[in-house]
């Protein structure tokens, strides 16, 4: 006989187990050991003292064979912040916990009676079940039987509660589920040492310039390529201009040159605020990109080329801005134990002649931007300035990601500091979010929202650009309930802010 109550599942998803209740949507994680502590002990004994905590957790929540059954009808009905209501089906649209997507996860429909619409509607996260059924005109068993098929695990739409969700609970907004895999990725993204090698990757493997950073990666500046409260009401690329003009930056008599502008959005909102002619230099490494960018930067130049051998004169630059690009440069596993040859020597070279101090044992180190950094060094003229962002920290060793469909590693801003003034240059770090004077406070569409959107537009055959929404900048073709609006230090369509390093450089 099972040590659980009936209708108790024991779900086992990358090395955790979960104890969940079929029809309440309460659960437990627990690890391996744990449970068989919970299936060692037995029925009507007392729990071995130091497992008396959760056994009386898991008592109140009538996961034992021993605890009270569940009276349905008392309890309280808390809906899960991931699932939209499609009143104009009606239906809701949901995630499906047990399939994972590059995306996510798959989103479904679940078609709604008008009497279902109205109890779903009628909880309200303080009603109980009876009084949610009355509200919505149900007949109470009618009422539990639609909960059943939400509280499972298959569903994990709503949560039966004893008490009403006074604030946020995380559990209300994330799935019991498999572990996200790692994206799939075309081979060739690696070299002989295990170091990033995007060449190709850039050349040939981005195909659409126009939803690349909708659909494949979304950087800062596109999620707020469209005017943001949070930058004052000013598009990504506008507020950079500002700033970096406020600081004395910009010279109009010198080439601005943009490497790797990815969709030219950050530079045609830059340019817009220049207000007069100027020498604008796009250099990227994809020939896809390019094109996009002339699309929407007519009047400038380009060259396909690589920021770590630019294409430019010494001493010829005013200003020169990079945007997310230096964790797309090759980034090299090095261990000062062992001997290193290839890209690994040139780590070590580096770490001497910038006089940094290696990591005990093996550790990537961000060899690109470093000789991007050299780079900028040759080209900059006297006066000029170079700004730089990216994910990173100012000590944390870098790191790769693994979401995307090419490796990208975090930035060890600290060696880039070092290295810049060992070149004679001005170094000056600070969060993105600070550089840009951002309110971080201010709301975006929480990412699960954006999430589910995309999958009911991508359903219909449309496309949702991925940007950091507002209330008033979402237009959707059809009537949604049940968005979340998150500040913008939560998740939302693009990236974290709060995980990025602006780093300014100047030569004097
Ligand atoms: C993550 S995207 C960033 C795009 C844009 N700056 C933004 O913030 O939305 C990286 C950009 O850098 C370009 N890129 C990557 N590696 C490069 C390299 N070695 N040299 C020049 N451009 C490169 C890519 O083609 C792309 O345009």
């Amino acid at each position: 006989m099972s040590r659980f109550a009936p209708d108790v599942h024991v779900l086992t998803t990358a090395g955790q187990v979960t104890l969940w209740h079929a029809r309440t949507g309460r659960h437990v994680p627990l690890s391996e050991e744990l449970l068989g502590e919970v299936l060692r002990w037995t029925p009507g004994l007392l729990p071995p003292p130091d497992l008396a905590p959760l056994a009386r957790r898991l008592d109140e929540l009538h996961l034992l064979r021993e605890s009270v059954p569940v009276n349905v009808g008392a309890l309280i009905p808390c809906r899960s912040r991931l699932v939209l209501t499609l009143p104009d089906v009606p239906a809701l649209w949901m995630p499906d916990p047990a399939v994972r997507t590059p995306g996510g996860h798959a989103w479904r429909e679940l078609v709604l009676t008008p009497g279902r619409l109205a109890l779903w509607r009628a909880c309200n996260g303080s009603r109980t079940v009876a009084q949610a059924a009355t509200t919505a005109g149900l007949p109470l068993v009618d009422a539990v039987e639609f909960l059943r098929e939400l509280t499972s695990p298959g569903a994990q739409a709503i949560q039966l509660r004893e008490r009403p969700v006074t604030r946020r609970d995380p559990s209300l907004e994330r799935l019991v589920a498999p572990a996200r895999g790692a994206a799939p990725r075309p081979a060739g993204q690696y070299g002989a040492l295990g170091e990033t090698t995007l060449g190709a990757y850039h050349h040939s493997g981005i195909t659409d310039g126009a939803t690349h950073f909708d659909d494949r990666e979304t950087t800062i500046a596109h999620a707020f390529g469209v005017p943001h409260p949070a930058l004052g009401g000013q598009r990504y690329g506008e507020r950079l201009f500002d700033v970096l003009d406020g600081r004395g930056y910009v010279r109009r008599d010198a080439p601005i040159v943009e490497v790797g502008p990815g969709d030219g959005e950050l530079g045609a909102a830059f340019l817009s605020r220049v207000g007069g002619p100027v020498d604008y230099l796009r250099i990227d490494a994809s020939p896809e990109l390019l094109r996009t960018q002339r699309g929407r930067m007519p009047g400038t130049r380009e060259i396909l080329g690589t920021a770590t051998s630019l294409p430019l004169a010494d001493r010829s630059v005013g200003l020169l801005v990079s945007n997310e690009v230096i964790a797309d440069l090759s980034a090299v596993p090095y261990d000062p134990s062992r001997a290193a040859d290839g890209a690994a020597a040139e780590v070590e070279a580096r770490l001497r002649r910038y006089r940094i101090p290696p990591h005990e044992g093996p550790a990537l180190y961000n060899l690109g931007a470093w000789l991007f950094l050299e780079e900028i060094a040759r080209v900059l003229a006297p006066g000029g300035v170079a700004w730089l962002s990216e994910f990173g920290g100012l000590d944390e060793l870098p790191e790769e990601t693994t979401q995307l469909d090419h490796p990208e590693v975090s930035i060890h801003f600290g060696h880039l500091v070092v290295i810049a003034r060992a070149l004679g240059l001005r170094a000056r770090v600070e969060p993105l979010a600070d550089f840009l004077r951002a309110d971080l406070g201010a709301q975006q569409l929480a990412r699960h929202s954006y999430e589910g959107l995309r999958a009911r537009m991508r359903a219909e055959g449309r496309h949702l650009a991925a940007r950091a929404y507002t209330p008033e900048s979402l237009a959707l073709p059809w009537p949604v309930e049940g968005l979340q609006w998150v500040p913008l230090s939560d998740p939302g369509a693009g990236p974290l802010l709060t995980r990025f390093m602006a780093l300014t450089i100047e030569r004097e």
